[in-house]
């Protein structure tokens, strides 16, 4: 009896040989396949793109992955959170048919030269105070989606930069897939989850969840003024609030990141990313 009492466990590949030999399986079978990479301690934002990915695929495939080559040797790799048999239940009651948990060995064996670079809109912004890290993503979301080979992958506006540079890869480099745009889900104050949130004590929590306001505010008043004076008042705002430094407000356009002279003339979005200690928080809004 006891059999009945255990929860039905996610499939999990640890090698691409056995993630294809599934993702075949299906596919002969006339099935369509979404995706959704991850480095782990899943939350309900990920959860989110999970259920896009189903609802857009027959089947769906996450990845867990906390990929070194996006972190700098002083960024937090090593603290990063990892919870994985909690994040397998927690994929599987969203809808997902198939973990692929690939070690660093197996992404990255003796001998890795490959690097994949996108110019342009992964320069500015986090690019500048994270020099690494676009590189690191391109590279191993070109080889996530050339392991799965899925129909369409999700990836969240939480990483608004982030989703730009991978559609751009997937452009430039002719992937054969469809880039899906998830939303940002949000604590019930604001809050953008984000794995990097426990790192925050809770003095930090209550601080970090002005910052969405501030932005909103900002956006409100870039929509109606000039955009430089909206970011000026917004980083102001955010040190008033109890954060340490901000790294950035920038209001950009929301196609290519691209900046705007005195007023707004398209589709933009406020970007910002503000420390508080140790923990760097990113967050965006359209405008
Ligand atoms: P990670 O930070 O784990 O995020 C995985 C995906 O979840 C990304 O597409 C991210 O934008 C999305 N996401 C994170 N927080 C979200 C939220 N609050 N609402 C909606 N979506 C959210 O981003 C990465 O991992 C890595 O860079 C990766 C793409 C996996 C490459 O290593």
């Amino acid at each position: 009896m006891e059999a009945m009492t255990e929860r039905p466990s996610l499939p999990l590949a640890d090698t691409v040989a056995d993630l294809r030999a599934i993702v075949r399986g299906w596919r002969s079978n006339g099935l369509t396949v979404g995706f959704v990479p991850t480095m782990g301690a899943l939350h309900e934002g990920h959860l989110s793109l999970v259920r896009q990915a189903g609802e857009r695929a027959d089947r769906v495939v996450a990845s867990v992955f906390v990929n070194p080559t996006q972190f700098a040797p002083t960024e937090d790799l090593d603290r990063y959170p990892r919870q994985e048999a909690k994040d397998a239940d927690l994929l599987a009651s969203a809808g997902c048919d198939l973990l692929f948990l690939p070690t660093p060995a197996t992404m990255y064996p003796d001998g890795f030269s490959t690097s994949v670079r996108v110019t342009g809109v992964s320069e500015d912004l986090e690019g500048r105070f994270r020099p690494q890290m676009f590189g690191g993503v391109a590279l191993v979301v070109a080889k996530l989606l050339n392991q799965v080979q899925p129909d369409v992958a999700v990836f969240g506006e939480k990483d608004f930069q982030q989703l730009l540079v991978v559609r751009r890869m997937a452009r430039d480099l002719d992937l054969p897939v469809e880039i899906v745009a998830g939303e940002t889900v949000r604590e019930a104050d604001g809050l953008a989850m984000s794995s990097r949130n426990a790192y925050l004590d809770p003095a930090g929590r209550a601080v970090a969840g002005k910052l969405y306001a501030i932005l909103r505010e900002a956006a409100a008043r870039a929509r109606t003024g000039v955009p430089a004076e909206a970011e000026a008042w917004a980083t102001a705002e955010i040190l008033r609030a109890g954060f340490d430094s901000v790294d950035y407000v920038a209001i950009r356009s929301a196609e290519d990141l691209s900046p705007f002279r005195s007023r707004i003339t398209g589709p933009a979005r406020i970007l910002a990313a503000a420390k508080l200690g140790q923990t760097r928080l990113i967050d965006n809004l359209p405008v």
